[in-house]
């Protein structure tokens, strides 16, 4: 039997594809540090949970396609803190910020339109705009340069007559790097005159460091025709498995394309919603402590890289990951080293190779990327073994 050329042209996850050899290591009785996925061992506020037992219907019903309208209001009234104005009408509710990316490129792609994406960027990406048949086009970023990509002359020369957005991931992943307010403007700027759509794919929005000020493609209502924010409860909240996200835009027509395909999927789970609708509704002291804690985590992870000669890392600004490159040639036969072969006191470590983070072929292959989702003590360790399998790899091929 045939599969469809879309299906066959995409790939499994980078971050899934070791775990049968994370698995076998456990269960051979080996320790494992995962900072190969963005986790959080947060814990998810008790709010969540009590607003599902308070909820006293007799019946489970469908909810509305566009989702709840406590939800939606509890979302608008967020934004409202932050002077940003969306109505409910604005927000769609989605099963998480995956389906509102999902929906959104099968929304304004036709077949063979382009997206242009900066590299290394969330893999699933290119799942969606596949899907949608569309293509990703890639602006490629440095390490060297802090992976930053708000530069005009680089944007404008990867746009050609089939590109019909821009994908913003900011704070990033796997990269953690922070756009600023001006260089959102910048972007804007360029989306204006080529008449693209932004996706600003803000699910890290909250996650910024250093006295950073929390800054969103939503502060620019001049934009808001061409802005379509993608938001989530799953890291902001540490509830990934709640399946809750958000596509927000002011563009009426999008909207209503929007809700075609949601009417299709019929409704999004109803008890989430009611959960989801008391996470949003919590002071903002909640986000300044997860922040305090990520911060802590980040600082531990960069000093302990630091140590290691030969890495490359430019601190990052926000988002829970960070990406370095490694002194190895092939960060993927690294790690299965780490996984099958190396130990220290019956302990290894595992992070997500950043190849698969790239769209082009041969980049990022001795880059790796950390997720610092684990408490500081873990993530020194996790970090130390790093540094003790690179000795151990290095003995190995005689280094
Ligand atoms: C940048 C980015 N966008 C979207 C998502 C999707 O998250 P969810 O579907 O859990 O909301 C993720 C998950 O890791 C992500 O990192």
């Amino acid at each position: 039997m045939k599969l469809s050329k879309k299906v066959e042209s995409m790939q499994f996850s980078p971050i899934r594809r070791f775990n049968p050899f994370g698995f076998k290591a456990e269960a051979d009785g080996k320790k494992v540090y995962h900072l190969n996925i963005g986790q959080p061992d947060v814990e998810t506020p008790e709010c969540f949970m009590d607003a599902i037992r308070a909820y006293d219907k007799k019946v489970i019903a469908y909810a509305e396609s566009g989702g709840i309208n406590d939800l939606r209001d509890a979302v608008c009234d967020y934004f409202k803190g932050y002077n940003m104005d969306f109505a409910p009408e604005d927000i769609m509710v989605t099963t998480g910020g995956s389906e509102a990316l999902n929906m959104t490129f099968l929304t304004i792609l036709n077949e063979g339109e382009e997206v242009l994406i900066p590299e290394p960027f969330y893999t699933n990406y290119h799942t969606f705009a596949t899907a949608a048949g569309g293509k990703v086009v890639p602006i490629t970023t440095k390490t060297e340069d802090g992976y930053h990509y708000a530069d005009k002359d680089q944007i404008e020369s990867c746009i050609t007559p089939k590109t019909r957005a821009i994908c913003c991931l900011n704070p990033g992943n796997p990269t953690g790097t922070v756009l600023t307010l001006d260089e959102m403007k910048l972007i804007c700027e360029i989306a204006k005159k080529h008449d693209l759509w932004i996706i600003a794919d803000e699910v890290y929005r909250e996650f910024v460091y250093d006295g950073r000020e929390m800054a969103s493609f939503g502060m620019l209502p001049e934009y808001s025709d061409r802005v379509i924010i993608i938001d989530s409860v799953s890291k902001r909240y540490s509830a990934c498995g709640a399946r809750i996200g958000f596509a927000i835009c002011k563009n009426k027509e999008f909207n209503s394309g929007m809700m075609k395909i949601a009417q299709g999927r019929l409704c999004v789970s109803t008890i989430d919603q009611v959960g989801a609708a008391a996470l949003f509704r919590m002071p903002k002291s909640y986000y300044d402590e997860v922040k305090a804690e990520y911060c802590g985590r980040r600082d531990v992870v960069y000093e302990e890289l630091m140590k290691i000669p030969g890495v490359v890392c430019q601190k990052p600004g926000g988002a829970f990951y960070l990406t370095a490159k490694l002194p190895v040639d092939d960060v993927e036969d690294f790690l299965m080293f780490l996984l099958t072969e190396f130990d220290d006191h019956g302990e290894t470590v595992m992070f997500a190779p950043a190849a698969g983070f790239y769209a082009t072929p041969g980049l990022g292959k001795n880059e790796m990327r950390i997720a610092y989702v684990l408490n500081q003590k873990d993530m020194k360790r996790g970090t130390e073994l790093i540094k003790l399998g690179l000795e151990a790899y290095n003995k190995k091929l005689g280094k």
